[in-house]
């Protein structure tokens, strides 16, 4: 192929690529959400397989069921499916007890995020903490006001919400068309039509084409909704025109704007303006940062970064999948790689890609694509590979964790295990912990708290240690730096009791109440004291 071809090729790909997560509270729909977005992609043709899953969530606390889980979510961490001219990787962003540092790392992997609100709940709290994450990297964000056929919150106080919550400005894309049991469709505020749905009498089955009405003014409108309602309506429109902000695409693609649709996923109401528009205007594949520069998608070398390893469900074989996101150039079978942080070359023979029901061998990949690499150990988070020259993306982040633990030996003699073991787990991302550095004990830090019985699980079946837990008395951890080396020697000095170092040898400091943070934050002004770790 020639130089030309290719980068037209390259060019094409990156362009029609749209990878992102799916960001909620448990409950408010993601996976309905999910399901109609595959259905509507063709990926499926019946709604209510990846509900399987579902059934299973409520017994997650024994570690056999959670390495049970983790089987069946290898297949739907990642998922590709194609809707019109575009290939979307949607990768999952875990919730419920299994929310943890992956959650958050997935996030580093997209290049913008769909929220999912619950129309009766509206922003709840595990919304508000991922929402925290995408506005650190600056992520695009769409949202999807669900359950409209509920009689829930009014819309405008929603988008109140979302902005006095979330601190982003909320510009309505559609607007409903009544509520609850009287909800019927939604009136597109950008073109100016009217989208009647119908309720299909098979909710898992591709919905027929809603009716359009072209116009506000029709009479069509009072005729389908009474002339109250429809008045009402106009009336509604006419207010939003006036009031609120004017969607402006590039302050969305900065993360400052929300555009916010309106719909119910179980009815397959609004799903399809939701997708439409969301291929439309979220971002292609973006450029990265490597430490040495920006390392564009269209580049023609290739390259790619290791953002969550995954446990195998087989125990026997003790493999992980690697999740690598393609960050520019092309991915083929068979490909060697240089290794950066061994400093050695790999073949890349095995690679996975997922799509919505199975898995296959990847022949070849774009960027924004996503490949499993199974291997035992050689790949950890945040590795680079590259087809040859020598990068290393930033941005794979250590989130300071909220729930601690001490570490308690069954067998004392058993330490050496289980500083391996804890080594090992936390490489890989599924726990962290630190040790005082007055004494030889460690605390384990989780972001969710399932992540200590996993933990436990493991480190008896993998390294043969038995622990338990011993609760402790800290309300935060957090990294210090500073460049006033002086302070930064002051706080050592003063906080020496409670100065900790992480799996990677970082100081970080231990606050037993929220008070004390404030008043060290206060009293240290030149010293950061850090809730993210860039590796
Ligand atoms: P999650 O992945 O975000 O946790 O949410 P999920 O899609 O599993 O949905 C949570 C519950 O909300 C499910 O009900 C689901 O059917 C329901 N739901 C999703 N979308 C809508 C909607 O648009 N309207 C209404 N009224 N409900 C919706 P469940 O009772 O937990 O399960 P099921 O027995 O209904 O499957």
């Amino acid at each position: 192929m020639s130089d030309s071809h290719f980068a037209r090729q390259l060019q094409r790909e990156v362009r029609q690529r749209r990878t992102f997560g799916i960001i909620s509270h448990p409950d408010a729909g993601k996976t309905t959400l999910t399901e109609k977005f595959l259905l509507f992609g063709g990926a499926i043709q019946q709604a209510g397989a990846v509900k399987a899953k579902k059934a299973t969530r409520h017994a997650r606390s024994d570690w056999m069921k959670v390495e049970q889980d983790r089987g069946i979510s290898v297949t739907s961490s990642v998922m590709k499916f194609e809707y019109g001219d575009c290939e979307l990787n949607l990768l999952d962003t875990p919730g419920h007890q299994d929310f943890s540092e992956d959650t958050y790392r997935v996030l580093t992997a997209v290049d913008s995020a769909l929220m999912v609100i619950d129309s009766v709940k509206g922003v709840e709290s595990q919304t508000e903490k991922l929402m925290q994450v995408c506005r650190m990297r600056s992520i695009p964000i769409m949202t999807f006001i669900n359950k409209l056929d509920r009689d829930g919150r009014e819309p405008l106080e929603l988008l109140d919400e979302i902005e006095d919550k979330l601190g982003i400005q909320a510009v309505p894309m559609t607007w409903p068309i009544g509520m609850g049991k009287r909800f019927q469709g939604v009136y597109d505020l950008i073109n100016g039509e009217l989208r009647f749905f119908e309720t299909a009498e098979n909710k898992g089955a591709r919905p027929r084409e809603a009716t359009v009405v072209k116009d506000l003014e029709s009479e069509e409108l009072d005729r389908l909704l009474g002339e109250t309602a429809a008045n009402e309506l106009r009336e509604d429109v006419e207010l939003l025109s006036g009031a609120g902000y004017p969607f402006d695409h590039e302050a969305y693609l900065a993360g400052k704007q929300t555009p916010v649709f309106f719909g119910s996923a179980v009815n397959n109401f609004g799903v399809q303006e939701l997708l439409d528009n969301f291929v439309r205007l979220a971002p292609a594949p973006k450029a990265r940062e490597a430490e040495t520069r920006m390392v564009a998608p269209e580049e023609p070398e290739f390259s790619g970064v290791v953002f969550k390893i995954q446990a195998n469900m087989d125990p026997d074989h003790r493999d992980r999948i690697a999740f690598m996101r393609i960050c520019s150039g092309k991915f083929e079978r068979g490909m060697r790689v240089r290794h950066h942080r061994l400093k050695k070359n790999m073949q890349l023979g095995n690679a996975i890609i997922f799509m919505a029901r199975d898995r296959a061998g990847a022949e070849e990949a774009w960027p924004g694509d996503i490949v499993g690499l199974p291997n035992h150990g050689t790949l950890k988070i945040g590795d680079t590979l590259t087809s040859k020259e020598e990068l290393k993306f930033l941005g794979i982040p250590n989130f300071a964790p909220e729930f601690f633990q001490r570490v308690i030996l069954k067998n004392p003699l058993k330490s050496k295990q289980l500083e391996k073991g804890l080594a090992q787990l936390a490489e890989e991302g599924a726990i962290q912990f630190f040790r005082p550095i007055t004494g030889r004990e460690f605390i384990l830090g989780a972001i969710g708290a399932l992540q200590f019985d996993i933990t436990a699980g493991r480190l008896k079946t993998e390294y043969g240690v038995e622990a338990t837990y011993e609760p402790v008395q800290i309300y935060a951890v957090r990294w210090v730096e500073s460049e006033n080396k002086k302070q930064l020697q002051e706080v050592r000095k003063k906080y020496h009791n409670s100065l900790v170092e992480d799996a990677q040898g970082a100081p970080a400091l231990f606050f037993p109440t929220r008070w004390r943070l404030e008043k060290a934050e206060e009293d240290w002004p030149e010293v950061r004291f850090t809730h993210v770790k860039e590796h």
